[in-house]
């Protein structure tokens, strides 16, 4: 059905737990993207600032492309689709979660009100998806709104799409469903600079 599916999306739609059950259903392998970076050293430096690694592209690219050789099908979750060699990926669904949802469940990793704000923004303004249409074309680009939805229901519609061939004509813009007194109150947060 393929060699290499992406399933991606701004942190905390469900990726990985999504990415596990279709690796599952279809006896592949599953790659988490970040996971794969740390264990095995893909990464230029760690930055303090963002508390993040700065990964080797390049790297990162080749390693996964030998993954994706080997056979088996691969699952990867990333919300980087981007860093991928176009020529092994087969299709990317980009997972989706209605903002104010992902605030809470952001909010509960720990994470600063100002790291969450910014990873929701990124979720109303579709960065990922934009990315990931960018790069492997809309063609090979699906979406899966996980809103109210559980992880086996939203794997299986990506692995409906996926093996339908089915063709996404119509994309999420959350911006004209979300309240503007949330979209207020994401910015009042991303324009308060002391705060980190
Ligand atoms: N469809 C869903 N419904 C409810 N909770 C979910 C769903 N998908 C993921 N979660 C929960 O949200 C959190 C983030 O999921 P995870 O798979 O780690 O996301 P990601 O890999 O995109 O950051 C986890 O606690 C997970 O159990
Ligand atoms: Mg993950």
């Amino acid at each position: 059905m393929f060699k290499c599916l992406v399933i991606a999306g701004t942190p905390g739609v469900g990726k990985t737990s999504v990415a596990r059950i279709i690796a599952e259903k279809v006896g592949g392998l599953q790659v988490d993207l970040s996971e794969l970076v740390v264990s095995e050293g893909l990464y230029e430096y760690f930055d303090d600032q963002t508390g993040s690694y700065v990964i080797d592209e390049a790297r990162v690219s080749r390693r996964v492309k030998e993954i994706c050789s080997g056979g088996r099908p691969v699952v990867v979750a990333t919300h980087y689709p981007e860093v991928l060699d176009e020529v092994i990926v087969d299709k990317v669904a980009v997972l989706r979660l209605n903002p104010v949802v992902l605030w809470d469940r952001l909010r509960s990793r720990g994470w600063s009100d100002r790291k969450v704000a910014e990873n929701v923004m990124a979720e109303v303004l579709s960065v990922v998806l934009s990315n990931a249409i960018s790069k492997f074309g809309v063609e090979r680009v699906v979406e899966v709104d996980t809103t109210g939805r559980s992880i086996i229901e939203v794997a299986d519609e990506v692995l409906e799409k996926v093996s339908k061939g089915y063709t996404q004509e119509k994309f999420i813009d959350w911006l004209n469903t979300v309240d503007p007194g949330f979209l207020e109150e994401l910015e009042r947060v991303l324009s308060n600079e002391q705060e980190t």
